[in-house]
């Protein structure tokens, strides 16, 4: 019995060395130790023992439960400690390492242009109005003094949808809508920016899709040279101080008289270069005295009222404003191009 009982031991304790886990010494201390385990059936055994052996061996069997109860609680421990470091090891933080910069978006760059140009005109006392893409064929050209089968319509290649719906091909049909909204008794005063549509085919300087942005003042004694301060007032304040405008004669449908406005070339300062084409200047917009017959239809009594209008290209603004050479990429969306300009103004850091 005591050889049993040294068996019993060694074996038991070799197994708990060579134990890899806690699952393992469970299953050790239930074979050995538990109530079918082998020590407890030996002991079992020891009726038939004399009174002598009894305690002898009692004695023995105790020290061999004690043993391997200690070795197993020491292996546990030593096992949760080696789990726990392993799982600290994996979890390691490397706190020198660089973070990854959180990806920040930001405005469109033609979202800011015309965000600051619509701060500047509100300045101004300017209201900013909205307009429908799809328009109808009486706002877009009727109501702008392009009668059906005026020849001006032919200028702007239209998208129709039907004979009477069509995308817009400018943003001046607001300057109707809004005159009608006030009802021919009240002054206007208003910028509209949006979305306009030509039947062109896409190069570097067109777009079947661009944006605009028209302005309207409409009031008594408004005169030309409000227009000239207005657009002066404007041209410095987006493209610097140190430029200068000019007016030329030109026509529009909708204007009577009517001009561009060109600004001076930054590169040259008007002596000539390859970004004016030589002239010094650059166009920029086309503006003029609204037309008796557009306050005429809008309800406006044209002997009492006066007003001028402007329309301009966000898109050519950018493009000068920062020497973009190709319009299409305001519309392709390559993150390389549209992420150097979050930093302009209204855009996020
Ligand atoms: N609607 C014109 C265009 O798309 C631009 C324009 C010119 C608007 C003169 C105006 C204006 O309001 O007075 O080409």
């Amino acid at each position: 019995m005591k050889e049993q009982l040294e068996t019993i031991r060694r074996e038991a304790l070799s197994k708990v060395k060579e134990a890899h886990d806690l699952k393992e010494l469970q299953d050790i201390k239930v074979t050995y130790l538990g109530k079918k385990g082998s020590l407890t059936s030996v002991l079992r055994g020891m009726g038939k023992l004399s009174k002598e052996e009894r305690p002898v061996v009692g004695e023995i069997a105790n020290k061999v439960r004690e043993a391997i109860t200690n070795e197993i609680d020491e292996k546990t421990e030593a096992l949760e400690q080696a789990a726990l470091e392993a799982k600290l090891e994996n979890e390691a933080l490397d706190v020198t390492l660089p973070g990854r910069p959180p990806q920040v978006g930001g405005p469109h760059l033609l979202t800011s242009i015309i965000e600051e140009i619509e701060d500047l005109f509100i300045g101004m006392g300017y209201e900013v109005k909205e307009g429908p893409e799809v328009e109808t064929d009486y706002f877009n050209f009727e109501a702008m003094n392009m009668p059906k089968g005026h020849p001006a319509r032919d200028m702007q290649d239209t998208f129709y949808i039907t004979n009477e719906l069509l995308l817009r091909t400018h943003t001046s049909p607001v300057q109707a809508r809004t005159m009608q909204q006030y009802g021919g008794g009240q002054p206007v005063k208003m910028i509209c920016p949006g979305k306009v549509y030509r039947r062109d085919t896409d190069d570097a300087t067109h777009s079947h899709q661009f944006t605009q942005i028209e302005g309207l003042y409409v009031d008594k004694n408004v005169r030309m040279s409000d227009l000239k301060g207005t657009l002066d007032n404007f041209a410095k304040s987006i493209f610097g101080s140190d430029r200068e405008i000019r007016l030329r004669p030109s026509f529009f449908p909708f204007t009577e008289p009517s001009v561009e406005m060109d600004i001076s070339c930054k590169v040259c300062k008007g002596d000539g270069c390859s970004v004016c084409k030589h002239s010094g200047w650059i166009e920029i917009l086309g503006g003029g005295m609204v037309h008796p017959n557009v306050l005429e239809m809008a309800g406006y009594d044209s002997e009492k009222y006066t007003g001028f209008a402007f329309g301009m290209g966000p898109d050519r603004i950018a493009m000068l404003k920062y020497g973009i050479d190709d319009i299409r990429h305001f519309y392709t969306n390559d993150m390389r191009f549209l992420t150097q300009f979050h930093h302009e103004k209204g855009g996020a850091q």
